[in-house]
Formats: C-alpha cells, structure tokens, sequence
C-alpha cells in the first residue's frame, strides 16, 4: 500500500487527542488548548532527545571507541542536535507566555493536581544523562506525584549507567598521559597553575588535589580523577587534531545543561508571572520548588567546574615530543 502522508503520521491520532478540561465542564476557556498543545509539542520533543541520548549512550558504551574514528563524529553531531532541540524548547516559553495570567485562571483549578511536575519524560532524560537521585532537590519529592509505572521507569534510568557515567570511561581510556607514566607534566602544571592563583584563590590548589588525585568513589562524584585529567588535557591542548571532536564533545555536554539551566530559569520565571506565589497544580510550593531545582540540577557541573583549573594559552608545558607526534595527523 502507498504511503499516505496523513497515515505516516497517525495524524488520525495526534490532531484528536486534545480534549480541554473545560469543555468537559462546559466552562470555555479559549486558551486551555495553547496549553495542551504546548505540553504535547514538549513531550515530542522530550520523546526526540530520549532517541538521541539512547543512540549516543549506545555508541559510548562500546568497549573501544575510536576517537579518531566517525562514531565520536555521530556522538558530537546527535549531542549539537539535541542542544538544538533544547533551544527551541526554551523559545517555546515565548508562546506560552502569550497566554495572561488571567486567561490561565480561566481554566487552571480544573487542572489540579496535574502538572509538569509528573512529566517522567523530563525525569527520565535528567537521569539518563547522568542526574543521580542524591543530587535531586527534595530526593523522594520528585517522583512523589507520579504513577507508580513512571516511578519503575525513573528508577530503571537511574540504575543504569548515565551519559556521564559513560563519558567517565571513554575519558578513563584517553592513551595520552595515563596513570602510572611520567607524572612531571602534571607537577609542572600544577606549579604553573598555583602560580596563576591570586592570594584569595590559593584554596584552589587543594581542590586540584582532591579533583585530579583524590579518592575516586566519592559518592557525589561520576568522574574519576583519571577522567578529569583526561578532560582537562583535552580542553588545554584541544587544538590539536586528535583533540579537536573530543573537545566538542565535553563542550556539547555543557551547552546542554546551559540550554537545560536558561530552560528551567524562563519555566521559572513564567510560572512566577503566571501564577505569583501561588503553590503549584502539582503540590509544591511553585516557584521556590523550582528554583532550588534549577540551582541544584546542573547535570555536568564537574566538567563545567573544570575550567577554574586552566591556565593562560601561553603557558601551556610544551608536551613530549611523542605525545605531540600522536596527537596530530600522523606526519614523521
Ligand atoms: C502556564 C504555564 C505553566 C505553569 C504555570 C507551570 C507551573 C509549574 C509549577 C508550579 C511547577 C512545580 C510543580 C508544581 O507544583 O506543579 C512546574 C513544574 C514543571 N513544569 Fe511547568 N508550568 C507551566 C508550563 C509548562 C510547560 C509548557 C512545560 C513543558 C513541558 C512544563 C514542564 C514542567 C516540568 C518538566 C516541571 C518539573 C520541573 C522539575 O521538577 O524540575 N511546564 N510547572
């Protein structure tokens, strides 16, 4: 049978799964089907970034990636999409924000206790790409309103190993400077970093420490101290052939969370307008609730926090003459 557009699309089912509340109560409110529609083009999206993070968690999770091979071109390419994704998803609150304040009351008790709060495809994707249940604000809290099946799912997305988790192991494998070798090229760095440091800032030597040679299992930890070596060797010398794709990589996974962070801080700011001080449909107590998520759920800060650790271009140790031979196009 030829493939018909409207068939392709189980349009038959999208375009009749709108049913405003307040037509059930016969109460019309012109905009409660901006508001469904909105939520539904976000769970697409959401449905969209569960099918890249899952390929790119697929590549990762091969036990030799080739770094110099087209898998971390896919990885890096699906990630700059899904970063695309995101900025639509954040420029969508401008069409949510053409709905008043009193156009939403119109039909917003009838809502309760829905929310986006019960959006477990919005949890599922913050765990998968490497949330850990420890790190969410109100721990129990979040899963609190949601059907016990779309518990079973979080839980499942966070037992399994994340995005991040992933990323540690690639990074772990980096060839360049591994534990065990000479250890002078980061003795030398280091000295060059302290000297770096304004006298209010010497604490940051400790943290080098702890960061690059401490106890790797510590419990709000997902990347190792060799991990975070590797990354930061990639993001010093990233304009080096071999380190240019593994540079945008880390890169791509920071301007997620920063789409992820401008997202929740607009969502935020919109419910402040919307609905003031108000608690929730949801329960919580609104735009407090969604703030301290906000702060609290930067999902690669230990990549982002990285960057307090480099040092001026210019000072950068000249690298072994053998590193530098690998780490560009081969040339003798
Ligand atoms: C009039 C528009 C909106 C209002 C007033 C609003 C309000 C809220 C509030 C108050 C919360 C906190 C939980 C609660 O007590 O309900 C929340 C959470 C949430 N909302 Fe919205 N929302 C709106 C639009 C949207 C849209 C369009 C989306 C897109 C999917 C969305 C997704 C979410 C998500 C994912 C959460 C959970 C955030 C987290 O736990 O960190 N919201 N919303």
């Amino acid at each position: 049978m030829e493939v018909h557009y409207h068939d392709y699309l189980q349009l038959d089912k999208i375009l009749n799964a709108q049913f405003p509340e307040s037509d059930r109560h016969h109460l019309p409110a012109h905009d409660e089907m901006l508001f469904i529609v909105i939520h539904q083009a976000y769970e697409l999206w959401f449905k969209q970034l569960h099918h890249e993070a899952d390929s790119v968690v697929t590549i990762l999770s091969k036990p030799a990636l080739n770094d110099n091979s087209p898998e971390l071109q896919t990885v890096v390419h699906r990630l700059n999409r899904c970063v695309t994704i995101l900025r639509v998803l954040v420029h969508q609150i401008d069409i949510m924000e053409t709905m008043t304040p009193m156009d939403f009351l119109d039909f917003r008790d009838m809502l309760r206790p829905a929310s986006g709060f019960q959006s477990w495809q919005f949890k599922e994707l913050e765990a998968k790409l490497g949330l850990k249940f420890e790190q969410r604000h109100g721990k129990e809290y979040y899963t609190a309103q949601l059907r016990k099946e779309h518990v079973a799912v979080i839980k499942k997305a966070e037992g399994n190993k994340s995005l991040l988790q992933f990323i540690n192991s690639w990074l772990e494998r980096m060839p360049f400077l591994k534990a065990g070798a000479d250890t002078s090229f980061w003795d030398h760095y280091k000295k060059i970093y302290g000297d770096s440091l304004a006298e209010a800032e010497k604490n940051n030597l400790a943290a080098f420490d702890d960061i690059f040679y401490g106890q790797p299992s510590a419990a709000d930890r997902s990347l190792s101290p060799p991990a975070c070596r590797a990354a930061l060797f990639i993001m010093l010398y990233r304009g080096y052939p071999l380190l240019q794709l593994p540079f945008q990589l880390l890169n791509a996974l920071l301007e997620i969370d920063e789409q992820l962070s401008s997202w929740r801080y607009r969502h935020m700011n919109m419910v402040h307008r919307m609905i003031g001080t108000r608690i929730g449909t949801g329960g919580s107590t609104g735009k407090d609730y969604l703030k301290a998520a906000a702060d609290k759920h930067y999902i690669f800060r230990e990549i982002a926090q990285l960057n307090s650790f480099l040092i001026e271009r210019r000072k950068l140790p000249a690298l072994p003459a053998e590193i530098e031979k690998q780490l560009g196009f081969g040339l003798v």
